[in-house]
């Protein structure tokens, strides 16, 4: 990691909202979950946590969001402790180069979802997390795991997000028959349905996102609290991931331009991991046609840029 000698991180989070602030409405707001069409366009924030667990913040950084994607990173981490590599038979490592809720591989491919971020493969995964448990366990294991950090504000599922979104689920059943017809799941699929739309509909502000996230710049374990609930080659496997499959059919120009492993989410918000040096979550509402926040990853190139932070 090349981090700039002498790098004033506040004045570099200043920059990375400056550079955004242009940007903000830009973009569409997901509409295809009617709760999250009511967010204001113009909202933003940034967070960026060091090793110390100090947050570095600017705009709506403490206002919560619905976390969406983002918190596929997480169930992956509880699917891997709890399958291991089992769960590489039923889910594959490669970029899907198609959007987040396509179905045109899992057919084509037999049921096994491209990657793990993808909407069918996030769903087997969900799947794994449920286990011969209840999906009510785990939405609260997910719950407990983004808590761990020691954070004191609350993290709790909007169960009207969770609700619209069963409504408007046609897309996420049809992928969810898909993987079952195929016997990629377990579980009914209500029961992975149910658990699913309530971890997309999980309500975190940046600065709770960014200190969940901690853990992952550190190799599975968090700096301050120093628990580490996963391995140090988890904690690679899925940075890797968030690299290639973190975006959809984005990740490629995700890459390019900010250089970390990220993972959006359609409420507007992205994680970004920084190894060795911090967890960092933007939220922006507006969309590009990828489902990945505009204003958000222009704030993280200028965050970059002023940092010296990358991965390569
Ligand atoms: O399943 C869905 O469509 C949403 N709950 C999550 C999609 C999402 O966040 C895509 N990311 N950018």
């Amino acid at each position: 990691m090349m981090l700039k000698r002498d790098v004033d991180l506040k004045a570099a989070v200043e920059a990375a909202w400056a550079a955004a602030a242009a940007h903000r409405g830009e973009g569409k707001v997901a509409s295809y979950i009617p709760a999250l069409a009511r967010v204001d366009p113009m909202k933003f924030g940034i967070a960026v946590v060091t090793r110390s667990g100090e947050a570095i913040v600017a705009g709506d950084a403490d206002e919560a969001f619905s976390i969406q994607s983002i918190s596929k990173v997480f169930m992956l981490a509880l699917a891997l402790n709890r399958i291991q590599a089992m769960l590489w038979e039923r889910v594959g490592r490669e970029p899907s180069g198609s959007a987040f809720n396509s179905i045109v591989q899992l057919e084509v491919e037999k049921g096994k979802p491209r990657n793990p971020l993808i909407n069918a493969g996030a769903l087997a995964v969900t799947d794994a997390v449920i286990g011969d448990g209840s999906p009510d366990e785990a939405v609260a294991a997910l719950l407990d795991y983004l808590r761990s950090a020691g954070d004191d504000g609350a993290v709790l599922t909007d169960d009207e997000v969770a609700t619209s979104e069963s409504e408007a689920g046609a897309r996420n059943r049809s992928l969810a028959y898909f993987l079952s017809a195929f016997g990629n799941l377990r579980n009914p699929v209500e029961d992975v349905l149910s658990a699913y739309f309530r971890q997309c509909a999980t309500a975190m502000s940046c600065r709770q996102l960014a200190r969940a996230g901690l853990h992952l710049a550190f190799d599975g374990r968090d700096p301050v609290t120093e628990r580490a609930p996963i391995t140090p080659s988890r904690s690679r496997r899925i940075n890797s991931l968030m690299l290639t499959c973190g975006h959809y059919d984005n990740s490629g120009d995700f890459a390019f331009r900010v250089g970390l492993p990220g993972k959006s989410g359609v409420g507007g918000g992205i994680l970004a991991i920084v190894p060795g040096e911090a967890s960092v979550c933007v939220w922006s509402p507006g969309l590009n046609a990828a489902g990945t926040s505009l204003a958000g990853a222009i704030a993280l190139e200028a965050l970059v840029e002023r940092t010296g932070w990358t991965v390569f």
